[in-house]
């Protein structure tokens, strides 16, 4: 791979975008960009409050318009917020700059991830082990799209970088 592509990771909640991409980041000696925190930043609000008080879809737009602009970008390694597989669109301009990998975790390990978690507005809902599931069944076909999987089921960060610098050998 050229190696001022973008290195871009998406996959559900919990599957260890940003654990991963920090560290792939310090590895590769990239500028890391966390999708939420950089729209928490800019908003000046949290994740839950941007949910709670303009709605869901008005988040989308900012992800939308972050991804435009995080893809006229080089040499980065982005971790996205879960949703941004929705809008195919996001993944049209990331893949035409970068290289989009998507990390994957079975729904149990999912969920002892984000246990603790409150900052997740779409699992406040209801039970979250129902909403996981729910929300894994509907999103599956969006993250089965992307051509690279990574499984970090059982592995630690160690691993999972070392199988992401497998299937991208020249960044
Ligand atoms: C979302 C995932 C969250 C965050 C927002 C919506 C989603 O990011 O962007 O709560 O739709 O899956 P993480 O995947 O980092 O939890």
């Amino acid at each position: 791979m050229n190696n001022s592509r973008n290195i871009i990771l998406v996959g559900f909640m919990g599957t260890g975008k940003t654990t991963v991409g920090k560290a792939l980041a310090a590895r590769l000696q990239r500028d890391f960009v966390d999708m939420d925190v950089e729209l928490e930043a800019r908003v000046g609000k949290a994740i839950p409050r941007i949910f709670a008080e303009d709605g869901e879809q008005a988040f989308r737009r900012l992800e939308r318009a972050l991804v435009v602009e995080l893809s006229a970008r080089s040499n980065l390694v982005i971790a996205t917020g879960g949703g941004i597989v929705l809008n195919p669109d996001n993944i049209c301009d990331f893949s035409a700059t970068g290289c989009v990998i998507c990390l994957n975790a079975a729904p149990d390990e999912i969920l002892r991830r984000v246990a603790a978690s409150d900052h997740r507005p779409l699992l406040e809902q209801g039970s979250k082990e129902k909403r996981i599931r729910d929300l894994f069944r509907q999103r599956r076909r969006f993250y089965d799209a992307i051509a690279i999987q990574v499984d970090t089921s059982g592995k630690n960060v160690d691993e999972i970088i070392a199988r992401i610098q497998e299937v991208i050998p020249d960044s």
